[in-house]
């Protein structure tokens, strides 16, 4: 911890204000380095006379700038600086690796930028090109809806034409499947870690979220009945395959499980199948088990490209109309032209060509991760692109963010998954507790003057620059043994970041 002792003689105002704007001005001029740990509230209140009251308002006051993080009985920390706004626009510096999101490897993207030419190059010579240029039919047009039931039967889930809807994208098929079937303050459950996406758009639609506790297969069927019961909720958001971010892949006598609790309660299954495919043998997706009773959500991003921004929506008839008014809500339609990419690469084989060489990068990248990880608990999967990994003691996925970010080096300082709920607490089984409105929720945190929610784990899928840059950004996190808290404030923040 420590011993910052801000000046406040020259500064005027309510003096927690002038504490907040002192300590943003020794964070950006270095005297206050990312990770440090800041006096505790009644030292600082001791040391500059002043009431406890106004140390907590000002770093309360200093979070809500974006400038320090609170962690409840840890301690108040410095963040890193926030890239400007034009910088994060402009993409990951050269040199570096976003380990952050969950991003397919681009590793062969000249090969794929060239398929693209040659498809480009072929649709430009169609005589009924224009036809791309018009609205089409509800729900997409029907070649387009035709490869989306092709490419979902492939994927293990046998379909029909008829049910299925092109999206743009995934985010988009969850998008239109929740802001069509359901209201604000509804309950959806989920996993108790789940994908960062998911909780944006509960938080746009004013959905509550409930957590569901997991095990190393999955959401846990004793505790998806307990939140049943308790918590009547009115869909299951689920991602079996691959889990984000856990990769837990659910067994197919879990998922029949599942099926079976989710009909008996009511509950509808919204079912993220995104990594479906990059399974070599494809599991059974759980809407197999209850077509009916069940919402399949794919695309094509994690598999052929997320630039495409294609993806398919599996519904039963009697939803399809309001999910598909949601879409019309939303963006009208999915692109035709991109659709018709992706479509094109879906029947004439050029998709499981992108798939085979996405899965052996992702083989490759796990190999790496692993053994430069293998001293750490992680939890990974040969065919996913992420990995979850449980950060030793005394590390939060802040603090190793804080002290892996410095001020140029332009990595995102707070990591893109996190649970379902922020877990209070007091709170003792997530299936179990009753969630807040995401207003009620922040209303109550501020109130409490409670840091952000945070999250347990850091280092996601990695992306782009080969694999021997890979190799260097792993190593980086291979190195935390070695660092201790206490050690924190100088610790050489540079060029670890940097690789070769
Ligand atoms: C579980 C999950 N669902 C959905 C998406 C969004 O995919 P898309 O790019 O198709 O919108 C992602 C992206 O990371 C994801 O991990």
């Amino acid at each position: 911890m420590t011993m910052w002792t801000p000046d406040l003689r020259q500064r005027s105002g309510p003096r927690y204000i002038a504490i907040a704007e002192a300590l943003a001005e020794d964070a950006g001029g270095g005297r206050l380095r990312p990770g440090t740990r800041l006096p505790t509230h009644r030292d600082l209140a001791d040391r500059l006379g002043v009431t406890v009251g106004t140390v907590t308002r000002a770093y309360a006051e200093a979070i809500r700038r974006g400038l320090v993080t609170g962690e409840v009985g840890r301690g108040t920390f410095v963040r890193a600086r926030a890239r400007p706004a034009a910088a994060v626009a402009a993409g990951p510096e050269a040199g570096l690796i976003d380990l952050s999101a969950n991003l397919p490897p681009a590793a062969a993207v000249k090969q794929e930028a060239a398929t693209l030419a040659r498809t480009l190059a072929a649709l430009s010579r169609r005589k009924d090109l224009g036809r791309l240029l018009a609205y089409p039919p509800e729900g997409g047009a029907r070649e387009h809806r035709a490869a989306g039931a092709e490419w979902i039967r492939r994927g293990g889930f046998a379909t029909t034409v008829e049910r299925v809807l092109v999206t743009s994208g995934s985010q988009h098929g969850m998008t239109a499947v929740f802001a069509g079937l359901f209201a604000p303050g509804d309950v959806i459950a989920t996993e108790a870690l789940t994908y960062p996406g998911m909780k944006t758009l509960a938080g746009l639609l004013a959905l509550r979220l409930q957590g569901v506790a997991m095990d190393e297969h999955g959401l846990r069927p004793d505790a998806f009945a307990a939140a049943c019961r308790a918590r009547r909720p009115k869909a299951l958001y689920c991602v079996p395959t691959l889990q984000n971010p856990t990769t837990a892949v659910m067994p197919a006598s879990r998922r029949q499980e599942i099926a079976a609790i989710a009909r008996d309660h009511g509950v509808l299954i919204v079912e993220d199948d995104v990594h479906g495919r990059l399974l070599a043998r494809p599991r059974a997706p759980l809407s197999t088990f209850a077509p009916d009773n069940s919402v399949y959500v794919t695309g094509t991003s994690k598999v052929l490209a997320p630039g495409l921004r294609v993806g398919f929506t599996v519904a039963p008839p009697a939803l399809s109309p309001r999910i598909a008014a949601a879409i019309r809500g939303t963006t009208w339609m999915a692109a035709p032209l991109m659709a018709e990419i992706a479509s094109r690469w879906i029947q004439d084989g050029t998709a499981e060509t992108i798939l085979a060489r996405k899965r052996k990068e992702a083989a490759a990248r796990y190999r790496i991760a692993r053994k430069a990880l293998e001293r750490f608990a992680i939890q990974g999967h040969p065919e996913a692109y992420h990995l979850w990994l449980a950060l030793p003691k005394p590390w939060r996925a802040e603090s190793y963010v804080a002290i892996r970010t410095s001020s140029d080096a332009g990595w995102p300082d707070w990591p893109r998954f996190s649970p379902a709920v922020p877990k209070r607490r007091s709170r003792p089984d997530p299936s179990g507790g009753r969630p807040l409105p995401p207003g009620r929720e922040r209303g109550r945190r501020r109130r409490r003057g409670a840091p952000p929610p945070r999250s347990r784990v850091s280092g996601q899928g990695p992306v782009g620059a080969g694999l021997q840059a890979l190799r260097v950004a792993v190593g980086s996190i291979a190195s935390l043994p070695s660092i201790t808290l206490p050690t924190l404030p100088s610790f050489p923040i540079t060029n670890v970041t940097r690789l070769a």
